[in-house]
Protein backbone atom coordinates (compact mmCIF):
# COMPACT_ATOMS: atom_id res chain seq x y z
CA UNK A 1 0.00 0.00 0.00
CA UNK A 2 3.07 2.61 0.84
CA UNK A 3 4.77 3.37 -2.17
CA UNK A 4 8.78 3.92 -1.76
CA UNK A 5 8.48 7.99 -2.24
CA UNK A 6 5.91 7.92 0.73
CA UNK A 7 8.22 5.88 2.49
CA UNK A 8 10.55 8.00 2.10
CA UNK A 9 8.67 10.90 2.52
CA UNK A 10 7.88 9.58 6.43
CA UNK A 11 11.23 8.30 7.26
CA UNK A 12 12.45 12.47 6.44
CA UNK A 13 9.98 13.83 8.44
CA UNK A 14 10.35 11.20 11.28
CA UNK A 15 13.98 12.23 11.21
CA UNK A 16 13.54 15.75 11.30
CA UNK A 17 10.44 15.98 13.78
CA UNK A 18 11.34 13.23 16.27
CA UNK A 19 14.96 12.24 15.17
CA UNK A 20 14.07 9.17 14.58
CA UNK A 21 15.77 6.96 11.97
CA UNK A 22 13.47 4.39 10.33
CA UNK A 23 15.30 3.85 7.19
CA UNK A 24 15.16 0.25 7.91
CA UNK A 25 11.55 -0.21 9.16
CA UNK A 26 9.51 -0.04 6.33
CA UNK A 27 7.35 -2.96 7.71
CA UNK A 28 7.07 -1.12 10.88
CA UNK A 29 5.84 2.07 9.82
CA UNK A 30 2.84 0.04 7.12
CA UNK A 31 2.17 -2.22 9.83
CA UNK A 32 1.50 0.49 12.27
CA UNK A 33 -0.31 2.31 9.88
CA UNK A 34 -1.90 0.51 7.29
CA UNK A 35 -5.49 0.36 9.36
CA UNK A 36 -5.56 3.87 10.08
CA UNK A 37 -5.32 4.51 6.74
CA UNK A 38 -7.88 2.42 5.98
CA UNK A 39 -10.22 3.32 8.73
CA UNK A 40 -9.65 7.40 8.27
CA UNK A 41 -10.63 6.93 4.70
CA UNK A 42 -7.79 8.11 3.26
CA UNK A 43 -6.64 7.37 -0.63
CA UNK A 44 -3.36 7.04 -0.03
CA UNK A 45 -0.42 8.03 2.27
CA UNK A 46 0.44 11.20 -0.02
CA UNK A 47 -2.81 12.83 0.97
CA UNK A 48 -2.38 11.95 4.86
CA UNK A 49 1.51 13.29 4.84
CA UNK A 50 0.12 16.25 2.95
CA UNK A 51 -2.35 16.93 6.24
CA UNK A 52 0.73 15.88 8.81
CA UNK A 53 2.61 18.21 7.01
CA UNK A 54 0.09 21.36 6.75
CA UNK A 55 -0.35 21.31 10.17
CA UNK A 56 2.75 19.83 11.99
CA UNK A 57 1.14 20.80 15.30
CA UNK A 58 -2.46 19.13 14.40
CA UNK A 59 -4.12 16.11 15.38
CA UNK A 60 -2.23 13.71 12.32
CA UNK A 61 1.15 14.85 13.06
CA UNK A 62 0.71 13.85 16.50
CA UNK A 63 -0.69 10.53 15.62
CA UNK A 64 2.17 9.44 12.85
CA UNK A 65 4.52 10.58 16.06
CA UNK A 66 2.49 8.49 18.61
CA UNK A 67 1.85 5.53 16.00
CA UNK A 68 6.01 5.73 15.14
CA UNK A 69 7.73 6.00 18.38
CA UNK A 70 8.35 2.83 20.29
CA UNK A 71 7.40 3.20 23.55
CA UNK A 72 8.64 -0.28 25.04
CA UNK A 73 9.56 -0.31 28.88
CA UNK A 74 8.91 -2.52 32.63
CA UNK A 75 9.30 -1.90 36.29
CA UNK A 76 12.58 -2.18 37.58
CA UNK A 77 13.92 -2.73 34.17
CA UNK A 78 17.79 -2.54 34.05
CA UNK A 79 17.26 -2.56 38.25
CA UNK A 80 21.48 -2.46 39.35
CA UNK A 81 21.07 1.27 37.88
CA UNK A 82 18.00 1.87 40.31
CA UNK A 83 20.31 0.43 43.22
CA UNK A 84 22.78 2.43 42.21
CA UNK A 85 20.50 5.31 42.03
CA UNK A 86 19.43 4.57 45.68
CA UNK A 87 23.10 3.89 46.83
CA UNK A 88 25.27 5.74 45.73
CA UNK A 89 23.60 9.13 43.71
CA UNK A 90 20.51 9.73 46.73
CA UNK A 91 23.33 9.48 49.54
CA UNK A 92 25.44 11.96 47.45
CA UNK A 93 22.56 14.09 46.45
CA UNK A 94 21.36 14.36 50.08
CA UNK A 95 24.49 15.94 51.34
CA UNK A 96 25.55 18.14 48.39
CA UNK A 97 22.35 19.62 48.50
CA UNK A 98 21.15 19.63 52.41
CA UNK A 99 20.60 23.57 52.37
CA UNK A 100 18.53 23.47 49.68
CA UNK A 101 16.25 20.63 49.81
CA UNK A 102 16.10 20.61 46.09
CA UNK A 103 16.94 17.64 43.63
CA UNK A 104 16.45 17.82 40.47
CA UNK A 105 15.96 15.05 38.66
CA UNK A 106 14.83 14.64 34.60
CA UNK A 107 13.59 11.06 33.23
CA UNK A 108 13.78 12.76 29.82
CA UNK A 109 12.26 9.57 27.50
CA UNK A 110 9.59 8.24 30.66
CA UNK A 111 7.19 6.29 28.58
CA UNK A 112 4.24 4.94 30.01
CA UNK A 113 6.02 5.95 33.54
CA UNK A 114 7.20 3.18 35.15
CA UNK A 115 10.69 4.66 35.02
CA UNK A 116 9.69 7.70 36.80
CA UNK A 117 7.58 6.51 39.06
CA UNK A 118 10.23 4.08 40.09
CA UNK A 119 12.02 7.22 40.65
CA UNK A 120 9.87 8.71 43.30
CA UNK A 121 9.47 5.30 44.62
CA UNK A 122 13.50 5.43 45.51
CA UNK A 123 13.49 8.37 46.48
CA UNK A 124 10.73 8.26 48.91
CA UNK A 125 11.91 5.45 50.66
CA UNK A 126 15.50 6.82 50.79
CA UNK A 127 14.60 9.80 52.51
CA UNK A 128 12.10 7.87 54.54
CA UNK A 129 9.99 10.74 56.76
CA UNK A 130 11.74 13.11 56.39
CA UNK A 131 10.43 13.01 52.79
CA UNK A 132 8.01 15.90 53.06
CA UNK A 133 10.87 18.61 54.10
CA UNK A 134 12.80 18.03 50.37
CA UNK A 135 11.80 19.07 47.03
CA UNK A 136 12.36 15.92 45.02
CA UNK A 137 10.00 15.98 42.45
CA UNK A 138 10.61 14.48 39.40
CA UNK A 139 10.39 15.49 35.64
CA UNK A 140 9.09 12.76 33.28
CA UNK A 141 9.05 14.02 29.31
CA UNK A 142 8.26 12.04 26.32
CA UNK A 143 7.31 13.19 22.82
CA UNK A 144 4.34 10.91 22.58
CA UNK A 145 1.15 11.74 24.12
CA UNK A 146 -0.71 8.59 24.15
CA UNK A 147 1.95 7.28 26.65
CA UNK A 148 1.88 10.62 28.79
CA UNK A 149 -1.68 9.87 29.32
CA UNK A 150 -1.25 6.50 30.61
CA UNK A 151 1.13 7.75 32.58
CA UNK A 152 -0.79 9.89 33.88
CA UNK A 153 -3.08 7.88 34.67
CA UNK A 154 -0.96 5.76 36.97
CA UNK A 155 -2.82 2.15 36.10
CA UNK A 156 -1.17 -1.20 35.64
CA UNK A 157 -1.48 -4.58 35.12
CA UNK A 158 -0.70 -7.06 38.16
CA UNK A 159 1.88 -8.59 36.34
CA UNK A 160 3.93 -5.52 35.54
CA UNK A 161 4.19 -4.42 38.97
CA UNK A 162 4.90 -7.84 39.81
CA UNK A 163 8.58 -7.00 38.83
CA UNK A 164 9.13 -4.50 41.71
CA UNK A 165 10.25 -5.39 44.89
CA UNK A 166 6.66 -6.48 47.19
CA UNK A 167 7.11 -3.79 49.77
CA UNK A 168 7.05 -0.99 46.86
CA UNK A 169 3.51 -2.64 45.58
CA UNK A 170 2.23 -2.70 49.25
CA UNK A 171 3.41 1.18 50.14
CA UNK A 172 2.90 2.60 46.46
CA UNK A 173 0.00 1.11 44.47
CA UNK A 174 -3.71 0.56 45.72
CA UNK A 175 -5.69 -2.74 43.72
CA UNK A 176 -8.31 -1.34 41.87
CA UNK A 177 -11.56 -3.54 41.38
CA UNK A 178 -10.72 -4.60 38.73
CA UNK A 179 -7.64 -6.29 39.58
CA UNK A 180 -5.23 -3.51 38.21
CA UNK A 181 -2.92 -1.51 39.98
CA UNK A 182 -3.11 2.33 40.66
CA UNK A 183 -0.39 4.62 42.15
CA UNK A 184 -1.57 6.10 44.94
CA UNK A 185 -1.89 9.92 44.73
CA UNK A 186 0.72 10.51 46.97
CA UNK A 187 3.25 8.93 44.59
CA UNK A 188 1.94 10.35 41.44
CA UNK A 189 1.90 14.14 43.19
CA UNK A 190 6.13 13.62 43.20
CA UNK A 191 6.24 12.96 39.34
CA UNK A 192 4.95 16.16 36.80
CA UNK A 193 4.78 14.45 33.17
CA UNK A 194 4.68 16.78 30.12
CA UNK A 195 5.01 16.46 26.92
CA UNK A 196 8.75 17.24 25.26
CA UNK A 197 10.53 16.49 21.93
CA UNK A 198 14.64 15.99 22.60
CA UNK A 199 15.14 17.71 18.99
CA UNK A 200 13.90 21.23 21.02
CA UNK A 201 16.39 23.17 22.62
CA UNK A 202 16.17 22.13 26.78
CA UNK A 203 14.43 24.63 28.85
CA UNK A 204 15.99 24.24 32.37
CA UNK A 205 16.20 26.76 34.16
CA UNK A 206 18.20 25.38 36.77
CA UNK A 207 20.68 23.14 36.34
CA UNK A 208 19.88 19.33 36.96
CA UNK A 209 21.24 16.95 39.73
CA UNK A 210 20.60 13.55 37.59
CA UNK A 211 19.17 12.35 34.49
CA UNK A 212 17.86 9.33 33.04
CA UNK A 213 18.28 8.47 29.32
CA UNK A 214 17.36 5.50 28.91
CA UNK A 215 16.46 3.58 25.46
CA UNK A 216 15.76 6.30 23.40
CA UNK A 217 19.46 7.24 21.75
CA UNK A 218 19.15 3.72 20.50
CA UNK A 219 16.80 5.30 17.46
CA UNK A 220 18.76 8.21 17.05
CA UNK A 221 21.97 8.74 14.43
CA UNK A 222 25.03 9.26 15.96
CA UNK A 223 24.68 13.10 14.90
CA UNK A 224 21.75 13.72 16.97
CA UNK A 225 22.38 11.66 19.86
CA UNK A 226 25.93 14.08 20.00
CA UNK A 227 23.94 17.10 19.90
CA UNK A 228 21.73 15.91 22.18
CA UNK A 229 24.35 14.94 25.11
CA UNK A 230 26.20 18.07 24.79
CA UNK A 231 22.95 19.74 25.69
CA UNK A 232 22.24 17.75 28.28
CA UNK A 233 26.08 18.41 29.64
CA UNK A 234 25.30 21.22 29.68
CA UNK A 235 22.16 21.50 31.37
CA UNK A 236 23.75 19.87 34.63
CA UNK A 237 25.47 20.62 37.76
CA UNK A 238 29.02 19.54 38.04
CA UNK A 239 29.70 16.02 38.75
CA UNK A 240 25.93 15.16 38.06
CA UNK A 241 24.81 11.52 37.08
CA UNK A 242 23.46 10.51 33.55
CA UNK A 243 21.91 6.91 33.35
CA UNK A 244 21.78 5.19 29.61
CA UNK A 245 20.13 2.18 28.29
CA UNK A 246 22.59 -1.11 28.79
CA UNK A 247 22.90 -1.62 25.24
CA UNK A 248 23.34 1.95 24.52
CA UNK A 249 26.43 3.89 24.11
CA UNK A 250 27.00 7.73 24.28
CA UNK A 251 30.15 7.25 21.71
CA UNK A 252 33.45 7.33 23.45
CA UNK A 253 35.85 9.75 23.27
CA UNK A 254 33.33 12.04 21.94
CA UNK A 255 31.44 13.01 24.93
CA UNK A 256 32.49 15.18 27.36
CA UNK A 257 30.86 12.98 30.07
CA UNK A 258 33.14 11.08 32.52
CA UNK A 259 32.25 7.25 32.52
CA UNK A 260 31.63 5.83 36.04
CA UNK A 261 30.83 2.44 35.16
CA UNK A 262 28.75 0.58 32.23
CA UNK A 263 25.12 3.03 31.40
CA UNK A 264 26.22 5.50 34.71
CA UNK A 265 28.33 8.70 33.85
CA UNK A 266 29.01 11.93 35.44
CA UNK A 267 29.46 15.28 34.23
C1 LIG B 1 11.72 2.39 24.47
S1 LIG B 1 10.99 3.74 25.33
C2 LIG B 1 12.06 3.85 26.72
C3 LIG B 1 11.30 4.07 27.99
C4 LIG B 1 12.13 4.07 29.27
N1 LIG B 1 13.08 5.17 29.27
C5 LIG B 1 12.86 2.77 29.48
O1 LIG B 1 14.08 2.73 29.36
O2 LIG B 1 12.21 1.77 29.75
C6 LIG B 1 11.51 5.14 24.32
C7 LIG B 1 10.65 6.37 24.51
O3 LIG B 1 11.30 7.47 23.89
C8 LIG B 1 10.32 8.33 23.35
N2 LIG B 1 10.93 9.19 22.32
C9 LIG B 1 11.36 8.84 21.09
N3 LIG B 1 11.82 9.91 20.43
C10 LIG B 1 11.68 10.97 21.28
C11 LIG B 1 11.97 12.35 21.17
N4 LIG B 1 12.49 12.88 20.06
N5 LIG B 1 11.70 13.15 22.22
C12 LIG B 1 11.16 12.63 23.35
N6 LIG B 1 10.86 11.34 23.51
C13 LIG B 1 11.12 10.51 22.48
C14 LIG B 1 9.27 7.37 22.81
O4 LIG B 1 8.01 7.99 22.67
C15 LIG B 1 9.27 6.25 23.86
O5 LIG B 1 8.26 6.42 24.80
Amino acid sequence: MITNEEFQRIVLYMKKKAGINLQEKRVLVSGRLDNYMIRKGYQSYSEFMDIVEKFPAGQEAQYLVNALTTNHTYFWREYEQFLYFKQVVLPKLKTREAKSRDWRIWCAASSTGEEPYTLAMLCMDYLGLDYSNWDTKILATDIDTHVLEKAVKGVYSKESVEQLPKQYVRRFFKETSDGQYRVTDELKEQVIFRQFNLMNVLPFKKPLHVVFLRNVMIYFEEETKAKLLDQIYDAMVPGGYLFIGSTESIGQGKSRFRYIQPSIYRK
